[in-house]
């Protein structure tokens, strides 16, 4: 039991605190793979080994972390793993996690431009630079927001402003009915959005898909031509490169031929696949997204830099500026000509997030972050040609970044005894400890998932899965409850 006085910890006590963690943290990347990439806890499990109250004297650090790798670590899902290719695989670099380490240490909130100058302009800074290596024009400004689900939010916002106008001093309940248009495959952060911006429901209209699941802009064109004849009022269409069950690719150019003739406003999410656009060989997947109105990708997932990082460009700060500004007589600080971040989103206080995506970018470099993204596409591949060599097999195509969607497909199989195999072979996979694969719906049907984009993942951890699947295959016997 300690006594603490005020004044915090002391500076000796931090500093050797701060070289142990270190040690440990360096250890833990150097060595995850000793730990199952899947927790392996029953709900529960963690609590229950944690104080029902909090401490009414301060605890040593010592029992602190003892706890932390007792109790807390069994229950983490290693999401550093090279094994880990389940949802969309991420991981924090190690340039990344010591800039995490130094925002923590300034725990500058950049609100306002002068709340924290440098947190303000490095993050300007450092999106230009992104915008410039993902090939964008100079017409965007970035922001940085937590999660994507927040970027669009704040883009349909900027579009729902935009678009109906007359709502902001009335409220919706005299506007006519907004509508926002995507395609079925689209990430339920879209639907969430439009019902958080008292849309409804019906405010989102799902638009058929052509080949490869991408939007039909045929089909969009209907849709809103319908919606106009009804008395709607089409505010904004959102095109996905890289949808997440299957990384399908909606034609954005010839969706922002259709848009721009509506005066509706782009969203393109690129929440995932953003990143590849950096490399010329990927850049057909991206074509028309500079004609879009704001384009989300976060760094988070697939530029090696710690959760929560999340980019949204717009073409125009001020559409956002129209949705949220709303400065009180506080917050007026009077410099002339600067950015407030506060100006472009809901959220007042703001995280210096973009230190972290600072470091990466300069310690890997251009030429070094296309050499990661270009392995994992190359991984990929690896892992599709194997796939397709092999007997009872069946790969989901197109699969143009890096997941591979996959299952197993025995001749003779129903689709139910296919789906309830996949699951088996999924949890067994899951369950050996050296990778975590997800799964998804294709028609009603159950595929596997298998997304790389580990900073840590060699081609020996994807021949390891696809062993591990091969190896589970072998045991999951059809016609059998999955376990
Ligand atoms: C295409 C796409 N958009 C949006 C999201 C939501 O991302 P976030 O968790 O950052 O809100 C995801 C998550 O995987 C995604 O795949």
């Amino acid at each position: 039991m300690t006594d603490r006085a005020p004044g915090g910890m002391p500076p000796g006590e931090f500093r050797e605190w701060g070289h142990r963690m270190v040690d440990w943290v360096a250890g833990y990347l150097e060595d995850v793979e000793r730990y199952p990439v899947l927790a392996a806890v029953e709900p529960g499990q963690v609590s229950a080994g944690l104080a029902v109250e909090a401490p009414v004297r301060g605890e040593p650090m010592e029992s602190i972390f003892e706890d932390f790798r007792s109790v807390v670590l069994p229950g983490i899902t290693h999401w550093n793993h090279p094994g880990f290719q389940a949802y969309f695989a991420v991981s924090g670099s190690g340039p990344g996690i010591l800039g995490e380490f130094l925002t923590a240490a300034l725990n500058v909130n950049a609100m306002v431009w002068k709340a924290s100058p440098a947190a303000t302009e490095l993050e300007q800074v450092t999106l230009d630079w992104l915008r410039g290596f993902l090939g964008l024009p100079p017409g965007f400004a970035g922001t940085i927001n937590d999660t994507a689900s927040i970027s669009t939010f704040h883009a349909l916002a900027a579009a729902r402003e935009r678009g109906l106008p007359e709502a902001r001093v009335r409220g919706l309940s005299e506007a006519p009915p907004g509508r926002v248009y995507a395609t079925p495959e689209t990430h339920s952060s879209i639907l969430k959005a439009v019902h958080a911006l008292g849309l409804g429901r019906d405010g989102a209209r799902a638009v058929a898909t052509g080949a490869g699941r991408g939007m039909d802009p045929a089909a969009l064109e209907r849709a809103i031509r319908d919606d106009i004849a009804a008395g709607r009022r089409p505010l904004a269409v959102v095109a996905t490169i890289g949808t997440t069950s299957v990384t399908a690719v909606d034609p954005v150019g010839e969706i922002a031929d259709v848009a721009a003739e509506h005066g509706l406003w782009l969203h393109v999410d690129a929440a995932y696949a953003g990143p590849a656009a950096a490399l010329p060989r990927m850049r057909s997947h991206f074509r028309g997204w500079e004609w879009a109105d704001s384009i989300v990708l976060n760094p988070h997932k697939w530029l090696f830099t710690p959760i929560d990082c999340s980019v949204l460009y717009v073409q125009d700060p001020g559409a956002l500026h129209a949705a949220f500004s709303l400065t009180p007589a506080y917050l007026e600080t009077g410099e002339e000509g600067v950015r407030h971040n506060m100006d472009l989103g809901l959220a007042l206080g703001r995280r210096f997030r973009a230190l972290k995506l600072w470091m990466v970018m300069r310690y890997f470099g251009q030429d070094g972050l296309r050499a990661i993204l270009g392995h994992h596409l190359g991984l990929a591949r690896l892992l599709a040609g194997l796939v397709d060599a092999a007997a009872d097999w069946e790969r989901w195509r197109p699969s143009p970044f890096s997941l591979v969607v996959l299952r197993h497909s025995p001749p003779g199989a129903s689709a139910s005894e296919r789906d309830t195999a996949n699951l088996g072979i999924m949890n067994r996979v899951n369950a050996g400890g050296t990778a975590f694969l997800s799964h998804t719906e294709i028609d009603g049907e159950v595929w596997l998932r298998c997304a790389i984009g580990n900073i840590h993942t060699m081609e020996q951890h994807v021949r390891a899965t696809w062993a591990a699947l091969q190896e589970a295959a072998g045991r999951v016997r059809l016609r059998q409850p999955a376990n």
